[in-house]
């Protein structure tokens, strides 16, 4: 089985965790693509969706799926994402596709995170994965310095800006042990807009694609 096969039977896995007549938060990414593609399956049944970036908002729409802004929206039962890593206790890293900062105000908002993942993403520490972190351009430099003195290399992921108009610095050399200390402390840093930690908000039920089938985690 490939890795974006595992991905798919995760993806179709979180159709079952929709509740018909809700607006549904979609996160981004390869795995959320496949839970996109399932959704559309039943987009009659649903009201329509919060997406988490630009990419999530065009596949959606292209399917006809209704895309509501968050600020017209009060509650969400279900967002549903991918990680790029994630921890027996449901931390994860996320960002990998820059879009963290609006992945973490929609699972804000709702009250169960789907994590659907394939089988490489599951890890005992944090941190393998370089942690991205949304960072004001101006401020580039000096997050770096306050992220160095940490104990972390950062590097800045040249070309690439965020839905918000943003920059990402991608943190290396960092086993994370205390997801949620070092959650709040890079949040401190001023000239962050959001780091890619989801520890203080992790992952209520996780759906692991495996050779043998999808493997269910929850608390
Ligand atoms: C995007 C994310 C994604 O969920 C994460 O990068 C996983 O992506 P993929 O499903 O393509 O492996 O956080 O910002």
């Amino acid at each position: 089985m490939t890795q974006d096969e595992m991905k798919k039977a995760a993806g179709w896995a979180a159709l079952k965790y929709v509740v018909p007549g809700s607006i549904v938060g979609v996160g981004t990414g390869s795995t959320v693509n496949h839970f996109i593609d399932a959704l559309a399956t039943m987009k009659d049944e649903i009201k329509g969706a919060v997406s988490s970036s630009v990419a999530s908002t065009e596949r959606l729409k292209g399917f006809g799926i209704p895309v509501f802004d968050l600020n017209d929206v009060d509650t969400l039962s279900v967002y549903v994402d991918g990680a790029d890593e994630i921890n027996a206790t449901r931390d994860m890293i996320k960002g990998g596709g820059a879009a963290l900062t609006r992945e973490k105000i929609v699972a804000a908002v709702a009250d169960q995170f789907i994590c659907i993942i394939d089988n490489t993403k599951t890890v005992d520490v944090l941190g393998t994965f370089p942690l991205p972190v949304e960072v004001i351009p101006m401020a580039r430099e000096y997050v770096a310095r306050e992220i160095r003195a940490l104990g972390g290399n950062p590097v800045w992921r040249e070309g690439v800006i965020t839905d918000n108009g943003n920059i990402i610095l991608d943190v290396k050399g960092m086993a994370i042990t205390d997801a949620k200390q070092l959650e709040t402390q890079l949040n401190s840093i001023v000239g962050v807009v959001t780091n890619g930690l989801f520890a203080h908000r992790g992952a209520d039920v996780v759906l692991i694609g495996t050779p043998d089938g999808v493997v269910t985690q929850q608390g």
